[in-house]
């Protein structure tokens, strides 16, 4: 079905946050794409939001699966004051906000996985690709957004069927992709408001509370080298928490997490 981007504008109109969507229907990347909207000095709340991409980018130089008319493709433009690593932050404020909107139509089995994914029933629903876009002095957050809402099984790339799923194959029933795209801008702007003015604290224990990794043993993987312990939580700056089982804990700022089996 064709997305109603009109009535998704309206909906977002007047609220605190000023959201101001720019849709297209093919685009290669939405972060490409508001990367160059925030050179050019576009505001705080500009999302863009595309039906399809034809060079959809993951985390670690990663390719996003991105067909048309199924799945939801979104960045959000953002300018807090907070320095380059803060930027981590702004990552895991997104990934509750997400686990949060999801939680909403699909209540059991949704869970975060750090850095950045969210889950339902340990399968990834949803990836987030928070990008810094600097430009004559001035600074902006992109927060890249892609959530698997109608998409079936077998749509999915052959390497993903097992790994990945979508809020048709959790809950049996299709959904809109406009009140998706609604609800996320709604709790984003709910949990940024928060961090804003209340710091990461909150948004901390709201991370931890959703996710799945809480005293399991688990394996980081980045750039060849292998990291093992279990979570003890993740730290003001978002790093995650590995005991070693020997008395020491590692602080692990970048990678890719498998969640080990018991
Ligand atoms: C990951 O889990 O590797 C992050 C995936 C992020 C994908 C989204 S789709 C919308 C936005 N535009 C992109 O090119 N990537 C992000």
């Amino acid at each position: 079905m064709q997305f109603d981007a009109k009535a998704l504008q309206s909906r977002l109109t007047g609220r605190k946050m000023g959201w101001l969507l720019h849709y297209r229907e093919t685009v290669d990347s939405t972060n490409r794409f508001a990367m160059g909207l925030a050179r050019e000095g576009a505001p705080e709340g500009t999302v863009v939001l595309a039906d399809r991409q034809t060079a959809g980018m993951g985390r670690l130089n990663r390719a996003w699966q991105s067909p048309p008319g199924c799945n939801l493709y979104l960045s959000v433009i953002l300018r807090p004051a907070v320095a380059p690593p803060e930027a981590s932050r702004i990552t895991l404020l997104t990934g509750v906000a997400v686990a949060e909107a999801i939680a909403s139509i699909c209540p059991a089995g949704v869970g975060i996985k750090w850095p950045n994914d969210v889950q339902i029933r340990g399968r990834k629903v949803c990836g987030i690709l928070t990008e810094m876009a600097t430009a004559g002095g001035s600074r902006a957050v992109i927060i890249g957004i892609g959530l698997n809402v109608n998409i079936k099984r077998e749509n999915f790339n052959p390497g993903h069927r097992d790994t990945a799923t979508s809020l048709w194959e959790e809950t049996g029933r299709e959904h809109s992709r406009e009140d998706m795209a609604f609800l996320l801008c709604e709790r984003l702007e709910r949990w940024y408001e928060t961090f804003l003015h209340a710091g990461f604290a909150p948004v901390r224990e709201e991370w931890l509370a959703r996710s799945d990794m809480a005293g399991k043993r688990v394996r980081v993987l980045f750039r060849g080298e292998v990291q093992e312990g279990v979570v003890e939580g993740i730290d003001r700056d978002g790093a995650l928490l590995l005991a070693d089982g020997q008395g020491d804990v590692r602080r692990i700022t970048a990678g890719d997490a498998t969640i080990m089996k018991e």
